[in-house]
């Protein structure tokens, strides 16, 4: 059976996407050249690999075995080119880190510092929600993974490298704004701002409520902590956000901490990668740098 590399590697990207035009995109090729490797390799192994249902793709049989032999056989190819760095030293190789959006700040920071000191390391940094982060630790697609707390069913090793304080938030001119100490009962009554459904920081909140048994009166919703400020900064309500992400609001005085008790609520993030995963010297130099506290933060 004659199957080349390249032909692998462009099949994997169009299961992956369930889209030749995706994968193409994914790739720098065009659709029809993505069509013509695809059309070649179901010639070698002398079975369709996908069905054509509508517009999108979906694998056959073969095709999902074919799928699972590429995914190995390109990350072990993928694996010779980090070796080959390593042999090099720090010199050149490639690092991909996946972090939340609240850790986002301190993440580019990181990559600055890190970058300084191993310029010639390709970093490519993913700001994503949680339920992507988890995806990309079942998949190995992410090295390296910064977020709220570690999964505990998946295979990863996790070590927490940061605190993260959850603080109560107001616009400067809310009622409140200018009180020396507020109960959490108080507080309770008023409109909150709270992340979407999957937000780790929503979920801290949640269960940190229903250990008060305390619960919110009024609350709206909104996704990422950019509309939440904005929202609180028009006067919307109040909302409960980690400290990470609001330093420059704080500065401009367009946003204020309110000395609710109880907070702010220290929570961890942790620096996670998959135990399934070859730890590349890019990777391992980066974890270093982060849990050794070097990031100007
Ligand atoms: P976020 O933060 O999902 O609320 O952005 C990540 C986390 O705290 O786990």
């Amino acid at each position: 059976m004659h199957l080349t590399l390249r032909q692998l590697k462009i099949f994997a990207r169009a299961a992956h996407h369930s889209s030749l035009t995706r994968a193409g995109e994914d790739l720098h090729l065009s659709q029809p050249a993505v069509s013509m490797q695809i059309k070649q390799l179901e010639e070698a192994v002398g079975m369709p690999l996908f069905d054509r249902v509508g517009k999108g793709l979906r694998l056959t049989e073969a095709g999902r075995e074919l799928e699972r032999y590429s995914r190995e056989i390109t990350a072990k190819v993928d694996e010779i080119g980090e070796v080959m760095d390593e042999i090099r030293g720090l010199k050149r190789g490639s690092l991909s880190i996946a972090v939340a959006t609240t850790v986002s700040q301190y993440a580019i920071q990181a990559v600055a510092g890190f970058h300084k000191r191993n310029p010639g390391i390709r970093v490519s940094l993913d700001v994503t929600n949680r339920k992507s982060l988890l995806s990309q630790l079942d998949t190995n697609a992410a090295d390296i993974v910064l977020m709220g707390f570690p999964p505990k069913k998946r295979q990863v090793v996790a070590e927490p490298f940061m605190d993260n304080p959850l603080v109560v938030i107001a616009a400067p001119g809310h009622r409140l704004a200018k009180r020396k100490a507020i109960n959490l009962a108080e507080v309770a009554g008023e409109t909150f701002l709270l992340r979407e459904p999957g937000s780790g920081t929503r979920q801290a909140i949640e269960r940190f409520l229903r250990h008060k048994g305390v619960a919110l009166a009024t609350t709206l919703f909104m996704s990422g902590n950019e509309a939440i400020k904005h929202g609180v900064e028009a006067g919307l309500g109040l909302a409960i956000v980690s400290r990470h992400t609001i330093a420059l609001e704080l500065k401009a005085g367009r946003l204020c901490e309110l000395p609710v008790r109880g907070f702010p609520l220290v929570r961890q993030w942790f620096i996670v990668r998959p135990t399934n995963k070859r730890y590349s010297a890019a990777a391992r130099a980066f974890s270093d740098f982060i849990l050794a506290g070097e990031v100007e933060f």
